[in-house]
């Protein structure tokens, strides 16, 4: 009976990688957190809205992987699907988001496998956000995405109508309304670096006078 028990107990997707995954995820975020203090001490605010990370759980890695048609085992978990340590960067700014990116990408331990920018080449439907994939200590795979407030909105709302969609609306329509909407937070997102830049010089000048 005992060993039925145990036969029935499931061995997790990610093997006994768990604490290591945790602790990769840990250090990039305490390596946002080392230029997010550099980058306040320099301009006086903080250029980081919020930061959110997770380990994907087991549910969605495996749901994942039947997606792909990959094999629920621990190297498709690890080593072919790359998200498993996700850590989400919500800047004020654009420029915010490349200092941050900069960063990261010049840290010894980490090899940059994969960069997207959906900001210089935003998605057919209007996302933007810049995606990165690290590899760390040679080993565990990590996902950044790093983005403006205004981008990390829309990426919200198109997530929410997206799985809410059983409508019976014009599906065209909203997707270019969606368009519309992401192309203008854009436009503003531009405005608002000019005015952050414009202050910025005035106070430098201030400074030094
Ligand atoms: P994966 O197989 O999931 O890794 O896809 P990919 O590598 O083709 O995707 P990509 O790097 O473009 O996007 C990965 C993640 O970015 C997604 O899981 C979402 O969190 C986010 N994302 C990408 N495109 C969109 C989009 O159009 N809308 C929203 N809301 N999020 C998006
Ligand atoms: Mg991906």
């Amino acid at each position: 009976m005992r060993s039925v028990e145990m036969n029935t107990i499931e061995r997790s997707i990610y093997g006994d990688n768990l604490q290591e995954l945790e602790s990769t995820m840990q250090f990039l975020v305490d390596e946002v957190n080392v230029v997010r203090e550099k980058m306040k001490k320099g301009q006086d605010t903080d250029p980081v809205e919020h930061l959110i990370f997770r380990i994907k759980s087991e549910e969605s890695m495996r749901e994942k992987c039947r997606r792909k048609g990959l094999p629920e085992t621990t190297d498709s978990a690890l080593n072919v699907i790359h998200d498993a340590v996700g850590v989400r960067v919500v800047c004020a700014f654009v420029s915010d988001v490349y200092t941050i990116r900069d960063h990261l990408i010049n840290l010894d331990n980490c090899e940059v496998i994969e960069e997207k920018d959906y900001i210089k080449h935003a998605k057919s439907n209007g996302y933007r956000s810049y995606h990165l994939i690290l590899r760390v200590n040679k080993k565990v795979y990590a996902e950044i995405q790093l983005r403006t407030i205004s981008q990390d909105t829309w990426a919200a709302l198109e997530h929410h109508i997206h799985y809410k969609k059983e409508t019976t609306a014009d599906d065209a329509l909203i997707i270019s309304e969606l368009k519309r909407c992401a192309d203008e937070l854009a436009s503003t997102d531009i405005s608002m670096q000019t005015i952050r830049d414009l202050i910025m010089s005035s106070k430098k000048q201030n400074e030094s006078i």
